[in-house]
């Protein structure tokens, strides 16, 4: 059988662009198997380390890497480099040099792409991006997981982003065009995701049969199997806050918006959420938010990446018979 899993042993993952489409399916598949039965994983990474090394504050993405590993039998080091930016005490090839001796993996939050790629390329162990000021990798798969179990069809989902065109809309998009479904971006003109992240979208949705739409028209949610939205100012980008702010009020997320999407639209926000700026209450509140869901699922998909990592043994006999009872 094909492995699909195993293609990903010890590669980085700083980009959806980073996985084909059957590798993001075996980890949704894998992510499933996970969180049914964890005890059948007990001990999977036993012997394994993750460094967490983060420029940026965090709850979720923290919490769900740490326990996440730990449930799996692997330790953890966390690295908080929030008054400190990485690569001031010394290289960013020195740092990326010693930590590959130590640890199996890093996920790393950071500031700036272009620092993470210059990592990733003196690391000799594979590097996650846990967010970047371009890309929210692990957010972006674990929200298309958390709608395939809503019922949808990955190649069918469709998915709307309505706000700011931030790293989480880029990874969506990325994610999306991967594996062939529609996503309508609903932004101010000026808020769209940059030229580079689109072509390079629209070259994927080509191959996979994908649809990327880029308006600033609300009504273009209707039919979508989510809403999702971010804040308006995300973190490093305070000083335009009071700019991006009154650009951005038109596009909350209301009962309004929700309504124009339909009663099969769920809504999605990947948290922390800014109450009542981007997203109201009742939207956030009702029973069509999914947000806790996204949350729950952070750790299960991550997880399966760090099995598909590290142990692409046990990544692929979990697929094989994930796949086997699929047939049945
Ligand atoms: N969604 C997300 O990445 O949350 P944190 O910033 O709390 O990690
Ligand atoms: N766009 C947000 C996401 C936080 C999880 C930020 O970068 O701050």
């Amino acid at each position: 059988m094909h492995s699909s899993t195993r293609a990903i042993h010890s590669r980085d993952l700083l980009q959806v662009t980073d996985l084909s489409a059957t590798e993001i399916l075996g980890l949704f598949a894998l992510a499933a198997d996970l969180k049914q039965d964890y005890a059948a994983f007990a001990g999977t990474l036993a012997q394994k380390s993750l460094v967490l090394l983060f420029e940026k504050p965090s709850l979720r993405t923290r919490v769900t890497f740490d326990l996440g590993f730990q449930k799996l039998g692997g330790a953890v080091a966390f690295l908080d480099h929030q008054g400190s930016p990485i690569g001031e005490r010394e290289t960013v090839e020195d740092y990326a040099g010693n930590l590959s001796r130590w640890a199996d993996a890093i996920a790393i939050r950071c500031r700036s792409h272009a620092m993470l790629e210059r990592f990733a390329r003196a690391s000799s162990v594979p590097i996650i991006n846990a967010l970047s000021d371009l890309h929210h990798p692990c957010q972006a798969l674990a929200d298309l997981f958390t709608l395939t179990e809503s019922g949808v069809a990955p190649e069918r989902i469709h998915l709307a982003w309505v706000g700011d065109g931030n790293n989480v809309c880029n990874s969506l998009i990325e994610t999306v065009a991967t594996l062939g479904g529609q996503m309508t971006v609903v932004t101010p003109p000026q808020y769209r995701p940059p030229a580079a992240i689109l072509r390079s979208a629209e070259g994927r949705a080509f191959r996979s049969g994908a649809r990327i739409v880029c308006t600033d028209d609300l009504g273009a949610v209707a039919g979508a199997h989510g809403i999702y939205t971010d804040v308006w100012v995300s973190m490093g980008e305070e000083a335009r806050a009071a700019e991006k702010r009154t650009a951005l009020e038109p596009f909350r997320v209301d009962a309004a918006l929700m309504s124009r999407a339909g009663a099969q639209a769920k809504f999605m926000h990947c948290l922390p959420a800014r109450r009542g700026e981007e997203v109201t209450d009742e939207v956030i509140d009702s029973r069509a938010s999914i947000v806790l869901d996204q949350a729950e699922n952070r750790m299960h998909l991550q997880n399966a990446l760090l099995v598909a990592l590290l142990r692409p043994d046990i990544a692929q006999s979990a697929r094989a018979k994930s796949s086997l009872q699929g047939s049945r």
